[in-house]
């Protein structure tokens, strides 16, 4: 970052102050406002975050009128293509492309951290059998912080690493075993011969009366689908992450908060709402009425999957999302899939509506992952928690990030007050 002679010029009652304008590598510069409280007796007003940058970074840089998703600094569409998630991890974690040596390294401590404390099977036990998975994963990613004492130190930097890769590698068995659970089907245990995601889907759908062997086409998009989703910049579930960090709350604490933000329909649970979303057009010649729905001030309705806050251009995650789907349902041998029709037509007919044109609404990367989630077997319950598994990732490259960013300081924003000014204590008596 350069802080170059550039300033921001701000009159308040007559009186002219000055702020440094600070630029990136790459990106919109930013005014440092940090004195401006001191200097002024003001805030800003920013709800949504809108136009604020929280923090810098150097992990994933997105260009929203482009289209465009880096992480560290290679496209989004090569790293799909040509790499896989394990190094997509090292990658964001370290900032660089892994030697052969480090690839190799970095799989096997992920791989031997896949296992959980046994006793944490009694933890699922817990649940109603028909929890949503989010709420087992919002239950047992926090429970981590009660297993594995040896590693919630957040200023040791040994700690901080051995927590990484615990949550990266056993963040597959929670989400497995939460669906096993869900389904009343016996946990299914890692093994350390198969790959990440192989083993994942192993966990998901392999039953102890028989053997059961990953598709490699399928465990290859699975693959695609966990680095697609791994980081995003400062997202709502990545800012809470930050802000829990930002109060010294131990990792495992950190990433249940982002868990739990990633939930929502707006955020992480479109994926789910997108698919539910499509079954309920349930065709092409109801497309009309959703639309209409969509653009109807008074109607809550929003088209799930659509939209973004910064990319204002298709999300480059959809277009590799509709890949994926296509080679899934093809090796599936699922020709006409009703809901992926419904979907593209959507899609064209949105892309052709002057509502979605002039408000740059395309579709984002949970407008096709559902359909590739629902034709591999998962129920829709289980998407999210799937991609809170991929977005472990970034939400933990991220939370060290911050921890090592000597302007990082406690997260504490402050509000513009409505409420009633000061005034007396009524005693009940005397209140009719
Ligand atoms: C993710 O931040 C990230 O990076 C998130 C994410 C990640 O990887 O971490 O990319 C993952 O969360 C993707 C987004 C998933 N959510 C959805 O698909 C839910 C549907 N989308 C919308 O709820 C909405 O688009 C948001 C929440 C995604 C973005 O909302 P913003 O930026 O706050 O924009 P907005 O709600 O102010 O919308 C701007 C206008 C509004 O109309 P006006 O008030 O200006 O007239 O566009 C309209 C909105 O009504 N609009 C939509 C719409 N999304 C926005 N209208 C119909 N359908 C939609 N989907």
């Amino acid at each position: 970052m350069t802080v170059g002679s550039k300033t921001a010029k701000l009159i308040v009652d007559g009186n002219e102050y000055e702020f440094p304008v600070r630029s990136g590598e790459i990106g919109p510069d930013v005014m440092d406002i940090r004195k401006l409280y001191a200097l002024t007796g003001m805030f800003t007003y920013d709800p949504g975050f809108t136009s604020t940058a929280a923090c810098q970074s150097t992990i994933t840089y997105i260009d929203g009128d482009k289209g465009e998703l880096l992480y560290r600094g290679y496209p989004i569409e090569q790293l799909a293509e040509q790499s896989n998630y394990l190094e997509v991890c090292y990658v964001l974690l370290y900032g660089e492309l892994p030697t052969r040596a480090q690839y190799a390294d970095f799989v096997n401590r992920v791989t031997r951290h896949t296992m959980l404390h046994e006793q944490m099977v009694n933890f699922y036990r817990g649940f109603r059998r028909d929890a949503h998975p989010m709420a087992i994963m919002c239950g047992v990613v926090g429970a981590l912080s009660a297993f594995y004492h040896d590693s919630t130190d957040i200023n040791d930097p040994m700690q901080r690493e051995i927590a990484s890769i615990r949550l990266i590698a056993k963040m597959p068995t929670i989400a497995a075993w939460a669906y096993k659970y869900s389904i009343g089907q016996p946990f299914i245990y890692p093994r350390n011969d198969l790959s990440y995601s192989a083993n994942f889907l192993r966990m998901c759908f392999a039953v102890p009366a028989e053997e059961y062997e990953p598709h490699p086409v399928l465990s290859h998009a699975m693959d695609v689908i966990f680095t697609l989703h791994a980081d995003h910049e400062q997202n709502a579930s990545t800012s809470t992450v930050r802000l829990a960090g930002s109060s010294q709350a131990n990792p495992f604490a950190c990433i249940a908060a982002g868990v739990a933000s990633l939930w929502g329909p707006a955020h992480g649970g479109a994926n789910e709402a997108c698919l539910n979303m499509l079954r309920e057009i349930g065709s092409v010649d109801r497309i009309p009425e959703f639309v209409a729905r969509a653009k109807d001030k008074d109607d809550p309705f929003r088209l799930m999957g659509f939209g973004h806050r910064v990319y204002k251009n298709y999300d480059p995650r959809a277009k590799v999302m509709q890949k994926v789907a296509a080679q899934v349902l093809d090796v599936l041998g699922v020709e006409d899939n009703p809901t992926l029709q419904v979907a593209q037509e959507l899609e064209r007919i949105a892309l052709s509506d002057p509502y979605f044109v002039e408000k740059k609404l395309y579709p984002n990367v949970d407008f096709y992952s559902g359909i590739i989630l629902d034709a591999i077997g998962f129920p829709t319950s289980m998407f999210t928690a799937i991609f809170a598994l991929s977005r472990t990732v970034g939400w933990i490259a991220q939370w060290k990030e911050s921890h090592e960013d000597p302007e990082q300081k406690i997260g504490r924003p402050r509000q513009l007050y409505n409420g009633a000014p000061s005034r007396i204590y009524a005693p009940m008596e005397s209140r009719g």
